[in-house]
């Protein structure tokens, strides 16, 4: 039975993985780790919370990675503790050593693990790790759609630790054997836990104001244009990229998954459309992240995770919108309410 660890568990994307994983492996077996408690769940280290084993520990503390993983006979890694790209900017030295530190960590743990159980049995106990990378590993040289083999760009610190880590997790799969697999995810939309200081927020933001019937003021301009993806689908293609057979993989730096392509002006229509009362979007580009935005692709060219390991989207934009605004609009109800 997999055992497994997903840092960065109380996050936009941790938040449902672990939910999806515990629905597939089973409460116990999957093991959530962040720097806090859930959200709701008393503080203190080492928990097992109402919703399942949690550990409260450091992604830079290797030490408290290793107990973790020892403890809970962890097979698997998801490793999502991240500062993500307009935090990233507040804070570049912590972005830097969390990021790239924290993966490090994970890395050689991983080929710790398998070493050592490797010489006691002569088994295969070798930890499997997911990290993602991100379209913030490609800049203004990369062109539009962003090919796999991509000039890499990064305009931000964010960017670099992605960039890093994307060598990183490859140097260690041809030197080690670890078994690390990446995506490079889109900006992600997703009405569960709110996104965490990415410059793609903004289209969560602007979803919840709609299903909430207020005004928004969206922090990029209305015509620009980038990558992002549904999260049931971004689950899925995590999960669909751990489940595919090793030897079907050419990419262990991280692959290209693509999904939807909008501007905030066609997110801000799909939204009026479905809000009963309207909604009235306005622009007042923040120039930080604009010039994030900017310097990303619009699209990326996926059909390696096509060939590889069989990906396809099943979101579009009217998919999201329907979607997003049904869940915003019935947990705003119930709040409202009650
Ligand atoms: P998030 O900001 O919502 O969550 C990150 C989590 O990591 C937070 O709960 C935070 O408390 C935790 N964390 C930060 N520093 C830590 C530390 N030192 N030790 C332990 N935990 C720490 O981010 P997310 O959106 O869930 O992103 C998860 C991963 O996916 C990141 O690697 C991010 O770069 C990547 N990604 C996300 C998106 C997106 O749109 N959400 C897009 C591309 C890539
Ligand atoms: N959604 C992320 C961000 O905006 C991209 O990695 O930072």
């Amino acid at each position: 039975m997999q055992r497994v660890l997903v840092t960065g568990a109380n996050g936009q994307i941790g938040s449902e993985l672990v939910a999806a994983l515990r629905e597939r492996a089973g409460v116990e077996h999957v093991v959530g780790a962040d720097l806090r408690p859930p959200p709701g769940a008393p503080a203190g280290n080492g928990s097992a919370t109402a919703s399942g084993p949690h550990e409260v520990l450091d992604v830079r503390d290797r030490a408290a990675l290793e107990r973790a993983m020892r403890e809970h006979h962890v097979d698997t890694v998801f490793h999502l503790a991240s500062l993500l790209s307009a935090s990233g900017e507040e804070a570049p030295d912590r972005a830097w050593d969390v990021n790239t530190n924290g993966l490090k960590h994970v890395l050689d743990l991983a080929r710790a693990c398998g070493e050592n159980e490797g010489r006691r049995d002569g088994a295969d106990h070798s930890v499997r790790v997911f990290w993602p990378s991100s379209i913030a590993a490609f800049g203004p040289a990369t062109g539009t759609p962003a090919p796999q083999q991509a000039v890499l760009d990064p305009q931000t610190m964010y960017g670099v630790t992605k960039v890093s880590g994307e060598f990183l997790c490859r140097y260690y799969h041809q030197k080690y054997g670890v078994d690390v697999r990446g995506l490079r995810y889109p900006g992600l939309v997703s009405h569960a836990a709110p996104p965490g200081g990415g410059t793609t927020d903004y289209a969560v933001e602007m979803c919840r104001a709609a299903a909430e019937e207020r005004s928004y003021t969206c922090f990029l301009e209305p015509a620009t244009r980038l990558p992002m993806m549904y999260m049931p689908d971004a689950l899925r293609a995590t999960l669909d990229l751990m489940d595919a057979p090793a030897e079907a993989l050419t990419a262990r730096t991280s692959y290209n998954v693509g999904a939807l392509s909008f501007t905030a002006a066609e997110l801000a229509e799909a939204l009026a459309a479905r809000a009963p009362g309207g909604f009235d979007c306005r622009y007042e580009p923040d120039p930080e992240r604009q010039q994030i935005a900017d310097s990303w692709p619009a699209t990326v060219d996926d059909q390696p995770a096509r060939d590889d390991w069989g990906w396809q989207p099943q979101y579009d934009l009217g998919a999201l919108a329907d979607d997003m605004i049904g869940h915003l609009q019935a947990g705003f109800k119930s709040k409202v309410e009650g």
